[in-house]
């Protein structure tokens, strides 16, 4: 590997580029040192050393202070990481650059929330958006139009490394530019890394930013809380995670546990799979992690002096679209809150995690149940119940599979997904008092449609059901060859 690592690295001429590549191709190795390490170790959490969090781990939301300082929100910044490609849906650029309501998109509402929270509190809050080699371009595109205002917009880009052959264990990559397929952003856990090589971290503590606000850039829910900031500073903790209440929908994300007296994040792709089930279950891991995290920056910069950020590596692997089996060794950015002091999570309400993995999800950000209000989604208050519909779109609605060869291939698969949603409903309908939707087989919605209750709508194989303009339908069940 080292040497297929040094080779890749002389195919770069310029020698100040050389460098930056020698450096990335550094800590990729060092990370793969530690896997292959940890593979012949058999290196696996044990399982009956796990507790769940002691109570003073997780702090209620409820309890935080009432009352906040404004004048912290001038030592905060927000950061959005923006590297990945939202593969559950299909998508292959930024999912931050998808129009998710009033033809904006998560960015534009990202930074009319950030906008107008400078504007209210006349503070200087930064947004930084962390973007990788897959999504730079797209989310250039999108900032550009807020070149002249006032909110300032720093990007940089996360690490690029070469996905692994599964069999020989060499790098995918031949040359420095060889096809993006070969590879890879190695996670949001390489955050820490990118903020320290781009500069940002520096920067940042140089303008007197001592907090920073990290979320995923599709989490629209993941608006600034005064009361957790101030929580952070009045508790002094240096790392507050965001956790919320587990529904049978997330049994995937990763939890917060007590590993030997330490609080730390555990990922399904840790769990050995006799223990998955037991991972899963709602009543041992009771909360997951959000993605919300919040960083003492002054405490990231010591961490990264001294110690370093190790973070638990997570082997995914893949078939490319050439055929070949590779790895990926990606890192979480949740992990990190092992090396913080006073380190613990905050069970926040549900509405701060507002995701968006679906054409599902789509459907019901762009729905009337939600309303815009500074960029920020607010439940329609017409809306009689807390909870919003579920929703599940067939296969129909879904991702276009495959992993794809090259950007405009993923990009041109991406717009045919997103048209199949839009031609499928030449508008969306109206879902205010909806309680369920299940839609499966080849369905067309049209314009000023209305569900209520439980809506089932099931068209066959072969068949087609078109759901006319205005039509209303209240707990009803459609099958069949039928055009109402
Ligand atoms: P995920 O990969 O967990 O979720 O990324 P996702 O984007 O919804 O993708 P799928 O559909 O599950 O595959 C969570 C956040 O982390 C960012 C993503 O852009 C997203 O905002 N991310 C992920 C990075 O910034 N870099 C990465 O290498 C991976």
């Amino acid at each position: 590997m080292r040497n297929e690592l040094n080779r890749l690295v002389n195919t770069v001429s310029d020698p100040t580029a050389r460098k930056g590549f020698d450096a990335e191709m550094q800590s990729f190795f060092y990370l793969f040192t530690r896997y292959l390490a940890e593979k012949a170790q058999n290196h696996e959490l044990e399982w009956d050393r796990i507790k769940s969090p002691a109570a003073d781990q997780i702090v209620p939301y409820d309890s935080l202070p009432t009352k906040a300082d404004v004048k912290s929100l001038n030592k905060l910044a927000v950061l959005k990481v923006n590297g990945g490609l939202g593969t559950s849906m299909g998508m292959t650029g930024a999912k931050s650059a998808l129009e998710v309501k009033n033809d904006m998109t998560f960015l534009d509402l990202t930074v009319r929330q950030i906008e107008h929270l400078n504007t209210t509190h006349r503070v200087d809050v930064p947004l930084i958006l962390m973007t990788s080699f897959n999504t730079h371009e797209d989310t250039l595109r999108i900032i550009k139009k807020y070149a002249n205002q006032q909110l300032r917009i720093t990007t940089f880009n996360q690490s690029r490394y070469p996905r692994i052959l599964q069999e020989t264990l060499l790098p995918c990559p031949k040359t420095v530019d060889d096809d993006k397929v070969r590879w890879y952003p190695p996670g949001h856990g390489d955050l820490y890394n990118s903020l320290v090589h781009s500069g940002v971290l520096d920067q940042l503590l140089a303008e007197g930013k001592e907090y920073l606000f990290v979320s995923n850039s599709d989490n629209l829910g993941a608006v600034v809380d005064q009361a957790i900031l101030q929580h952070m500073i009045d508790s002094g903790a240096e790392f507050l995670m965001e956790v919320t209440d587990k529904t049978k929908a997330d049994v995937k994300g990763g939890t917060l546990i007590d590993y030997d007296g330490v609080i730390q994040l555990l990922e399904i792709a840790q769990v050995p799979s006799e223990h998955v089930e037991d991972f899963k279950s709602v009543r041992k891991f009771k909360i997951f992690n959000t993605n919300n995290i919040w960083i003492n920056l002054k405490a990231l910069k010591r961490i990264m002096d001294t110690e370093g950020m190790e973070l638990e590596i997570i082997v995914n692997p893949k078939v490319t679209e050439e055929g070949a089996s590779v790895v990926q060794l990606e890192t979480a950015a949740g992990a990190a809150i092992k090396h913080f002091r006073s380190a613990h999570g905050i069970n926040v309400p549900r509405s701060r995690f507002l995701p968006v993995k679906s054409c599902s999800d789509l459907l019901l950000i762009k729905s009337d149940i939600y309303s815009l209000e500074h960029g920020e989604l607010v439940i329609n208050e017409n809306r009689m119940f807390g909870t919003t519909p579920v929703i599940k779109l067939g296969d129909h609605f879904k991702k276009v599979s495959g992993d794809m060869h090259n950007v405009e291939e993923q990009r041109s698969q991406f717009v045919a997904q997103i048209a199949q949603f839009q031609k499928r409903f030449k508008k969306i309908p109206k879902i205010i008092e909806l309680d369920h939707l299940t839609v499966t087989g080849d369905v067309y919605f049209g314009r000023n449609v209305t569900l209520r209750g439980t809506v089932i709508v099931v068209a066959n194989e072969g068949q087609r059901i078109d759901i006319p303009d205005g039509c209303i339908l209240e707990n009803r069940l459609l099958s069949g060859n039928l055009t109402m």
